[in-house]
C-alpha cells in the first residue's frame, strides 16, 4: 500500500484502540531490553486508547488561538517509514528500505542524504547519537559525539578580559573533532546489511546531480552572515543572493567528498586528502583540529539508559548525551503525580516545570562525558531518588533553582526516526550545533564544520549559547566530549514492542520536548498527529523561567501559573520533533508540524 494521508478520525481511532486493546492482553516478548528494577507492575494503571478521550485531550491542551488545530492527519505506512526535516533526506531512506535494506541501512542513507539536502544541520562535520531497537529485542545506542581536539584548553573561549568571546560559536576555532561519518560506518557494518556505496548513492546522486531546492533548505537561512564570512558563499550565496525555492543546487565538492567516503570508507575522511584540506581549513582561519586528532577518533557504544513510565520502557542515550538521564529522571518525578493533571492546564504545567527544574539541576551541575567525569548514573535514574525529588513539590507553589555552584544549548541539529517491515527501529540526532555550525566550510571537502565546542562550558557558571548554566563536570578538557542534549528514543509498550520512534532538535529544549511528545500519547492518549500538534513546555532550571509558545497556554492559566510564583516567559516555538507510532496496521509518521519535513512510508 503507498503512503497515504488518512484521516485521523477514520484510522487512528479505530486502529491505536485495536492496538493498545491489543498490547494489554499479551505477555511480554521473549528477550526484549530489560525494564528497570523499580518499574512499575501496575499495567492496569497505562490508560489504553480512548477515542474519546483522545478527542477531548487534544481539544483541552489546544487553546483557543493556538496556531494549529487538532484532529489533523498523520501520515500512514504499512509496513516502513522514515520521518526526517528534508523530504529528499525521508525518500532517500525509504529508497534503501524499498531495496532490502534494514532501519539501520535506511538510517545512515537518510544521515548522509541530510548533509546534503539539509545542510544547516544535517552533516559529516559534526556529530550525533543512535539509538537502535532490533527486531529480536535487542538494543544499542551509540555515540558519535564529536570531541575537543588535543590542544583545547579550559579557558580557550576567554578574553584577555577574562570574558567569554563568541570563538566558541563562530569561526574555525569553535569545531570539535567531527564524528558523523565513524559513527554512521560504525552503526552500518554492525546492524546494517548494505555496503556503504549502496547506501551512500542517494546522497552522492542529490550532491552530484542536484536536488530542487525546497522550503526545509531555504528555512536554515542559506545565505547569512555567518557563512558569508566564510568559503561556503561561493557556492550557498551566488552574487550575493541566497539560493531561491525551487533552484536546482549541486554540490560538486561533497559529492567527490562522500564518492571518497563510499568507496574507501571512513579513512579517507579521517587520514586521506579530505583530513588533508579538514586541515589546511583549519590551519587557514586559527583551528586546532590536527590530522592525529581526526586518526583518534572513535565513536562509542554505550549501555542505552533504559527507563519506565508507567509500564512503557524507553531506550535512549546515556552520556555523553545528557537527553536520556534527564528525560528518565523527569519522568520518573512525574510518575509520583500520576495520572498527571490534563493537559494545558495550569495544574500539569507546574508540576512539568517544577520536575525539569530538579532534573537539568542536576543535568547542569552533575553530567558530563564519563571518560572524564563519574556520573551518578545510578542515583539519578532511581525510583528512590525520583521519589525524595517529588516529595519536595508543593502542588501549589513554585520553588526555586538552587543558587548555582559551577563547583567542584537558532536551528541546527536534527532527529530522524525509522522503522522497517522487520521490525527493526532507530532514532539519530545529528548535530553542527548551530545553524551551518561555525559557519566554516571545507575548502575542497565541500562541508560545514560543527560549533559543538560551545556546548561545553566555556566558562562554568556563566551561560552558553543555549542560555544553559552548567558546571566544572562539562569544563573543556582535551579529548572531552561536550555534554550534549540529543535524545534519541525509542517507546516501547507494556508487551515490549515498539511503540514510538521519537527525537528533537532544540539544543535543551530536545530533552523536554521529546518527553512531551511521549507522555502526549502514552499519558494523555493524543494521536501521534495531535500529540505533536500540543503546545510545549519548558524549564531548564537556570534562567529560572517557566517557557511556553507562544498562544499555547491559555490566559488564565498563565495567570495561575504566576500566582504560584512562576516567572514565566514565551518562546515562537520550542523544538523540532520527528516521529513514528506503532497502530493497529501499521504506522503512523509526523515531521515537526513547526518546521518542513516529510513522513515517508509504504
Ligand atoms: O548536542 C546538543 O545538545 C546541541 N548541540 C544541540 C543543538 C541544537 O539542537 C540546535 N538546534 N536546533
Amino acid at each position: 500500500m503507498p503512503t497515504a494521508r488518512i484521516s485521523a478520525r477514520h484510522l487512528t481511532i479505530w486502529t491505536m484502540a485495536a492496538l493498545f486493546v491489543a498490547a494489554c492482553s499479551r505477555g511480554p516478548q521473549p528477550g526484549t531490553a530489560p525494564a528497570p528494577s523499580a518499574a512499575p507492575s501496575d499495567a492496569a494503571a497505562v490508560r489504553p486508547f480512548n477515542p474519546v478521550h483522545a478527542r477531548e485531550a487534544a481539544r483541552r491542551s489546544f487553546p483557543a488561538g493556538w496556531r494549529f488545530d487538532p484532529g489533523a492527519d498523520a501520515t500512514f505506512a504499512e509496513k516502513a517509514m522514515v520521518v526526517s526535516v528534508s523530504k529528499y533526506a525521508s525518500e532517500a531512506g525509504v529508497e534503501i528500505l524499498k531495496a532490502g535494506g534494514n532501519a539501520v541501512d535506511a538510517a545512515v542513507a537518510t544521515g548522509f542524504a541530510l548533509a546534503v539536502t539539509s545542510p544547516s544541520n544535517g552533516n559529516i562535520g559534526g556529530g550525533g547519537f543512535m539509538t537502535i531497537r532490533l527486531a529480536d529485542g535487542r538494543s544499542a545506542t551509540l555515540d558519535y559525539r564529536e570531541m575537543a581536539p588535543a590542544a583545547a584548553t579550559r579557558d580557550m573561549y576567554l578574553g584577555p578580559d577574562g570574558k567569554l568571546t563568541n570563538k566558541s560559536t563562530v569561526g574555525h576555532l569553535a569545531s570539535g573533532v567531527p564524528g558523523s561519518v565513524a559513527g554512521m560506518v560504525e552503526a552500518l557494518s554492525k546492524y546494517g546489511t548494505m555496503p556503504l556505496a549502496r547506501v551512500m548513492e542517494p546522497a552522492i546522486r542529490m550532491a552530484r546531480d542536484g536536488f530542487i531546492a525546497d522550503s526545509n533548505f531555504t528555512r536554515g537561512g542559506n545565505c547569512s552572515r555567518l557563512i558569508a564570512q566564510f568559503e561556503g558563499k561561493n557556492l550557498f550565496c551566488p552574487g550575493g543572493m541566497a539560493v531561491p525555492v525551487g533552484a536546482l543546487f549541486k554540490q560538486p565538492d561533497l559529492a567527490r567528498t562522500l564518492g571518497a567516503i563510499a568507496a574507501q570508507g571512513p579513512r579517507a575522511f579521517y587520514e586521506g586528502w579530505i583530513a588533508d584540506s579538514l586541515v589546511a581549513e583549519e590551519k587557514r582561519g586559527g583551528g586546532i583540529i590536527t590530522r592525529s586528532d581526526l586518526k583518534n577518533y572513535k565513536p562509542e557504544w554505550r549501555n542505552p539508559v533504559i527507563g519506565n513510565y508507567r509500564g512503557y520502557t524507553l531506550i535512549t542515550m546515556p552520556p555523553a548525551s545528557s537527553g536520556g538521564v534527564t528525560m528518565n529522571q523527569t519522568l520518573n518525578i512525574l510518575e509520583n503525580f500520576a495520572p498527571l493533571p490534563p493537559a494545558g492546564s495550569a495544574a500539569y504545567a507546574h508540576v512539568m516545570a517544577e520536575a525539569m527544574r530538579r532534573s537539568f539541576t542536576d543535568r547542569n551541575t552533575k553530567l558530563g562525558d564519563p571518560a572524564f567525569v563519574k556520573v551518578p548514573m545510578a542515583e539519578l535514574t532511581s525510583k528512590t531518588y525520583a521519589r525524595t525529588l517529588a516529595a519536595q513539590i508543593d502542588r501549589s507553589r513554585a520553588s526555586k533553582t538552587p543558587a548555582f555552584n559551577p563547583g567542584s544549548e537558532p536551528e541546527h541539529t536534527t532527529h530522524y526516526s525509522v522503522v522497517d517491515a522487520m521490525g527493526n527501529a532507530v532514532g539519530t540526532t545529528t548535530t553542527l550545533n548551530g545553524g551551518y555550525g561555525s559557519g566554516v566550510w571545507v575548502r575542497g571537502g565541500g562541508f560545514f564544520m560543527n560549533n559543538e565546542m560551545d556546548d561545553f562550558a566555556a566558562a562554568p557558571g556563566q551561560p552558553n549559547m543555549f542560555g544553559l548554566v552548567q558546571g566544572e563536570v562539562n569544563a573543556i578538557q582535551p579529548g572531552k566530549r561536550m555534554l550534549s542534549a540529543m535524545s534519541p528514543t525509542i517507546v516501547l509498550d507494556p508487551a515490549g514492542k515498539v511503540l514510538m520512534v521519537t527525537g528533537a532538535a532544540g539544543g535543551p529544549t530536545i530533552i523536554t520536548a521529546t518527553m512531551e511528545v511521549i507522555l502526549n500519547v502514552i499519558e494523555h492518549g493524543m494521536t501521534l498527529a495531535d500529540a505533536m500538534r500540543a503546545p510545549r513546555l519548558h524549564h531548564q532550571a537556570l534562567p529560572d523561567q517557566l517557557d511556553y509558545e507562544q498562544r499555547g497556554l491559555a490566559a488564565e492559566v498563565v495567570d495561575s501559573l504566576k500566582a504560584m510564583g512562576h516567572t514565566v516567559g514565551t518562546r515562537g516555538s520550542l523544538a523540532t520533533v520527528n516521529s513514528i507510532l506503532r497502530i493497529a496496521g501499521g504506522w503512523h509518521g509526523v515531521s515537526e508540524p513547526r518546521a518542513n519535513g516529510a513522513a515517508v512510508g509504504y
